[in-house]
């Protein structure tokens, strides 16, 4: 009876009914190894069944991204994906909108990360979904690219440490990972097609775009990689030989390689190592089948592509009980908010404070003017495309800011933009004025400036009120014309459904602002390492990655070009110092020791960053990011920042040996707050 309740069970593409074993799937419930189960399933598949296992069902999938059909005769629960690397996407409903991952990565705070990511896990979970189809970790190469605000920014190491964070949170909870896009996929002009082609160094492969997915492969254990719309050098990325052997043979990824959407080219893909086709077989359905009736596809790579995907349904427990998840389920809550309120807060970057004019002082300001329409009901809490989350409400920042100065006796009046605006802004102690650019998969943006009458709007209420605070809701760097002009400068990124709660208890001193920025604000588009169409957006020859491993503040340090605000910066309403730097060699490894004091009269949060030069020899950027600490101090408090430096933070890539390398000579240990602001410096020597 068991048996035929799990066979009917099943093919409803509900939960088999019990972890007990069951005689006709004996693999369910099993307390066998792993790989025991996974071979007796196998045995009992045949060819059919192992090549409905490699591709979605298409469209019928949704409200899912994709799903691997259920297998009722053999109790292969059906597997199903959903977007995204910032909260459960796809249209469900009773969700989180959390911030945006570049939000995320401007915490510079892993543990905050994880506790984003467990959210995602444990709400995909409620909601049924298998695999969560995150984290984005691109590289942003250009701040042009309309998925900026969907990364964690220009830094490998940075992007890798709250990669491994995110993944952790996520499969914690019990819902694979899907960390994507592999690789080099930096632009939406022409993702997909071949003269997209990305032509670019063995080095910068290695040492921009390919490390943080080792690293987050290696300490994390994503169950999948997804493998992106770009062309590398020539050949697809689903299909590419270096890529996929790189990921499967050097770095012995033991999950499942699947297609981004429409992005298998060919059976061809899933001979060079591709798993997974998404969103349907195009080429890993009948194609296949067709290819291995007539012997031209090598079976023991589909059974290696089943026992992959198999190998992690049973890891994640999809053989050992039911399916928790309804698809209608309220996953969302306080708590949740709470931490979408707590990671907006510490996401948001302090650029620019003259005269402590932030944070608010009730002693001093009794009227502030909210200005702006991305403060009032068009607030933009998200960018767009596959990563959009639709929110259960959104706290707008007028909201925010007029339901805290209640508690300060503030009084706070709105005027969108025009005359009024400006008027209002006159008459008021302080303006605070709110700017929002769009980001959206799909399209890069031609300019990185705001829409020219918000830059209007900006220059003109700090013409007439020399207390204006400008809050920024972007997803990638803006230039600001009228920076000079303005007292303060936030950056608040995409902050979720909680933003306007999370930028009041910002504005008036509740919260630190805690975030650095996860990507370099340059001063204008001429001083991008993208200096012409060829290596942005490219031409009918590809893309020219010809800067090579010096992007973003690797090119702006090489070249001496003094960007509008530096990678790693942000300020603090209280200040910090440095010192009693040390530095102890253990042959290719070090550890590295630092003071971090809070010198100020208010408690806050800093970040540690630590950079290293190499000799000149190594032809290297001139510093590069090898560890970083978020510490919260007290007044007068002193934290001792430890860093453990392994032979990687010291190794280039060597394109004659196709192998990393660590040349002999001094290299330089800097230390403090920024990129641009490394206040203590060491000498390492390496032999
Ligand atoms: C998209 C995106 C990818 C997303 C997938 C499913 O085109 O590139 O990030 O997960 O399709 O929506």
């Amino acid at each position: 009876v068991l048996g035929v309740a799990a066979l009917v069970a099943v093919a409803l593409g509900t939960p088999t009914p019990s972890a007990r074993a069951d005689e006709h799937c004996p693999w369910v419930g099993s307390t066998r190894p792993r790989a025991e189960r996974v071979a007796q399933l196998m045995e009992r598949m045949t060819t059919a069944d192992r090549v409905r296992m490699v591709s979605g069902i298409g469209l019928e999938a949704a409200p899912f991204g994709g799903v691997i059909p259920v297998n009722a005769r053999l109790c292969i629960p059906a597997l199903e994906l959903a977007d995204g690397p910032a909260g459960v996407a796809n249209g469900f409903a009773d969700v989180t909108q959390l911030p945006a991952p570049i939000a995320a990565a401007a915490t510079w705070d892993p543990d905050l990360v994880e506790r984003y990511g467990e959210i995602i896990g444990r709400e995909a979970r409620g909601k049924g979904i298998d695999v969560n189809l995150g984290p984005t970790v691109n590289i942003v190469r250009d701040p042009r690219w309309g998925r900026t605000f969907e990364t964690y920014g220009e830094d490998p190491y940075l992007s890798g440490r709250m990669g491994v964070a995110y993944v952790e949170g996520v499969q914690g909870q019990g819902t694979m990972a899907m960390v994507k896009h592999y690789a080099v996929y930096n632009q939406e002009t022409n993702r997909n097609v071949a003269v997209g082609d990305a032509v670019v160094s063995e080095r910068a492969l290695r040492e921009v775009y390919l490390p943080h997915f080792d690293v987050i492969v290696d300490e994390a254990a994503p169950a999948s990689v997804m493998c992106s719309y770009a062309t590398v050098n020539g050949e697809h990325a689903c299909q590419n030989p270096l890529l996929l052997e790189t990921l499967k043979s050097e770095w012995a990824f033991p999950g499942f390689v699947t297609s981004d959407w429409y992005a298998a080219q060919s059976v061809d893909a899933a001979a060079a190592g591709l798993d997974v086709e998404m969103p349907a077989g195009f080429s890993l359905g009948t194609p296949l089948e067709q290819a291995l009736a007539r012997g031209a596809f090598p079976r023991l790579r589909l059974d290696d592509m089943v026992r992959r995907i198999l190998t992690q349904m049973f890891r994640f427990g999809m053989f050992d009980g039911p399916d928790p998840g309804q698809q209608a389920a309220m996953v969302t809550s306080a708590v949740h908010a709470g931490i979408a309120r707590d990671v907006a807060a510490q996401a948001t970057v302090l650029l620019k404070n003259d005269d402590a004019v932030l944070p608010l002082d009730s002693s001093t300001v009794d009227s502030v003017a909210v200005i702006g329409a991305a403060a009032g009901p068009g607030a933009l809490t998200r960018g767009g495309g596959s990563s959009q989350v639709d929110p259960p409400y959104v706290v707008t920042p007028l909201e925010g800011i007029a339901e805290r100065a209640q508690a300060s006796a503030v009084a706070v009046e709105y005027a969108a933009d025009g005359p009024d605006a400006v008027a209002l802004a006159a008459q008021s102690d302080v303006a605070v004025v709110f700017a929002a650019l769009h980001e959206t998969e799909l399209a890069d943006l031609s300019t990185i400036d705001l829409a020219e009458e918000v830059d209007r709007l900006i220059a003109a209420v700090a013409a007439v009120n020399p207390r204006t605070i400008v809050v920024l809701n972007t997803g990638s760097p803006v230039t600001m014309p009228w920076v000079d002009e303005v007292a303060a400068v936030i950056e608040a990124w995409y902050p979720g459904q909680e933003y306007g709660s999370a930028i009041a208890s910002v504005l008036f001193g509740d919260v630190d602002p805690g975030g650095r920025l996860p990507v370099t604000f340059p001063r204008s588009l001429d001083d991008v390492p993208a200096s012409g169409p060829e290596h942005w957006p490219g031409t009918d020859r590809g893309v020219e990655y010809a800067e090579g491993v010096f992007v973003g503040y690797r090119w702006y340090d090489a070249r001496g070009v003094d960007p509008l605000f530096p990678f790693g910066a942000g300020l603090s309403y209280t200040t910090f110092a440095f010192d009693d730097l040390r530095v102890r060699s253990e042959g290719a490894t070090a550890t590295v020791e630092v003071n971090v004091s809070n010198i100020g009269a208010r408690a806050g949060s800093e970040v540690a960053q630590l950079y290293v030069g190499y000799p000149d020899r190594s032809d290297a950027p001139p510093r590069q990011l090898r560890g970083f600490e978020r510490v919260e101090l007290e007044p007068g408090e002193t934290a001792r920042v430890t860093f453990r430096l392994d032979e990687g933070a010291f190794a280039r890539w060597d394109e004659q040996a196709h192998d990393w390398m660590v040349d002999p000579g001094d290299y330089r240990i800097m230390v403090g707050s920024s990129s641009a602001d490394l206040p203590l410096e060491a000498r390492l020597h390496l032999p």
